[in-house]
């Protein structure tokens, strides 16, 4: 019989028990669309994939051609499970001339991506029934780890209609004597949007009042498009001592696959996630760590110039979006998503999410797998070819013609 028939995971039910955090778990929305999308592909339909957040670019050369060398030279052991010496020292002393502080390698956490860093800072800080302050619509991975740390999640919502859709009210209104940390993330996932000076301001003076803890994710820090310029609220007055940067190659260097992140934190907190790392994944593969250092030392140019095609590509979306009727697009600064509001079709945006797959063959994402705040909206990963992009917003204009006629 086969494992998973259903008198077997009767017989199992004991075994089957999990706790309730993990029982809540749901998969990543842009995986479910992913998996639906490949299920009609392989029916034979053409689906234009915009779900998924991930570079269409190959790793820059250079920085592959350094990883291969570095295995064929044997950097393929393991390491001191915070990353090795030279990498965190670089990455403390290219951040700290660009934030005007004083880092030192104590300071940096490396880890197979960025999500270890902010997953486990998280299990580091958070006690039963802490409150975490994140926000909505967000980087659905706030939400799960902050449950499987066992604190209480605590969206702030973001009014989007609001021309700058600031956040400050928002985090301000749910600050509770339970409150322990906040997670911003600036340019945004899924919407764009960057965190302005006055806004790190805000929220630094809100952290340092309550004596709050705050992950700053900056993931998508290297796609800020000018004249837009990326701020860390790392680098504001009495932030260091509480504040966790995450930051990464994924993104800025397409660098998905090689697993390669960084948290920049108190040295104190810093050695317990080191910890945490060693009896978790134990440390990130070697050669992956060399090919990060030449990333930093060799691969700015690449980065920008990857970031300069994202922008134009950002232009050509958000032109040919607000040429459909129903569809009210921002332009973001930064990430390489749009966030287009659909509201006017009187739907849900899963069912128009499901609809522009399954009868425009698109893929896209409701914006609510980022938040209950994201109802009324769509997002787009813009990380593909003119070509598809065009061919996207053709099948979309079609579509919702057909919708609105
Ligand atoms: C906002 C945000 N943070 C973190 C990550 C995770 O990055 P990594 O693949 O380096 O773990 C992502 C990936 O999509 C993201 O969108």
């Amino acid at each position: 019989m086969d494992h998973d028939s259903q008198p077997t995971i009767h017989r199992f039910a004991g075994l089957h028990r999990f706790t309730g955090a993990v029982n809540d778990l749901q998969p990543e929305g842009a995986y479910r669309t992913l998996a639906a999308a490949q299920q009609l592909e392989s029916q034979g339909r053409s689906i234009i994939h915009l779900e998924i957040g991930e570079p269409d670019f190959a790793t820059p050369a250079i920085i592959a051609q350094h990883g291969i060398e570095s295995i064929q030279r044997g950097k393929t052991h393991y390491t001191p499970a915070a990353g090795i010496p030279q990498l965190r020292q670089r990455i403390a002393e290219q951040n700290a001339a660009r934030l005007g502080i004083e880092l030192n390698a104590n300071n940096v956490v490396v880890g197979p991506g960025a999500k270890p860093l902010l997953f486990l800072p998280t299990l580091a800080l958070i006690s039963a029934g802490d409150e975490v302050i994140y926000p909505d619509p967000g980087f659905p991975s706030y939400g799960a780890m902050i449950r499987v740390a066992g604190g209480t999640p605590i969206p702030y919502p973001i009014d989007l209609r609001q021309n700058l859709a600031s956040p400050i009210d928002s985090i301000q209104q749910r600050i509770t004597p339970r409150s322990r940390l906040i997670v911003i993330n600036s340019p945004s996932n899924p919407t764009g949007l960057i965190l302005e000076p006055k806004q790190l301001e805000a929220i630094a003076s809100i952290a340092i009042e309550h004596d709050l803890w705050v992950i700053s994710d900056e993931i998508y820090r290297n796609l800020t498009y000018p004249p837009c310029q990326h701020h860390s609220i790392l680098s504001l007055p009495g932030m260091k001592e509480r504040t966790i940067l995450v930051d990464g190659f994924s993104k800025s260097h397409a660098m998905t696959g090689w697993r390669l992140g960084y948290g920049i934190m108190p040295s104190a907190l810093a050695e317990k996630v080191g910890l945490l790392m060693v009896h978790s994944v134990g440390c990130t593969a070697e050669f992956t760590q060399h090919a990060g250092l030449a990333a930093l030392e060799c691969c700015d140019e690449q980065s920008l110039a990857m970031r300069d095609i994202y922008q134009s590509r950002r232009d050509l979306i958000v032109q040919r979006l607000n040429q459909i009727d129903g569809v009210d697009c921002e332009t973001p600064s930064g990430a390489f998503y749009v966030f287009p509001n659909v509201s006017s079709l009187g739907r849900s945006s899963q069912l128009i999410a499901d609809a522009l797959l399954h009868e425009a063959g698109v893929a896209v994402l409701p914006g609510t797998a980022f938040g209950a705040a994201g109802e009324g909206y769509l997002r787009l990963c813009y990380a593909n070819s003119d070509e598809n992009l065009h061919e996207a917003m053709d099948r979309m204009a079609t579509w919702f013609g057909q919708q609105t006629r």
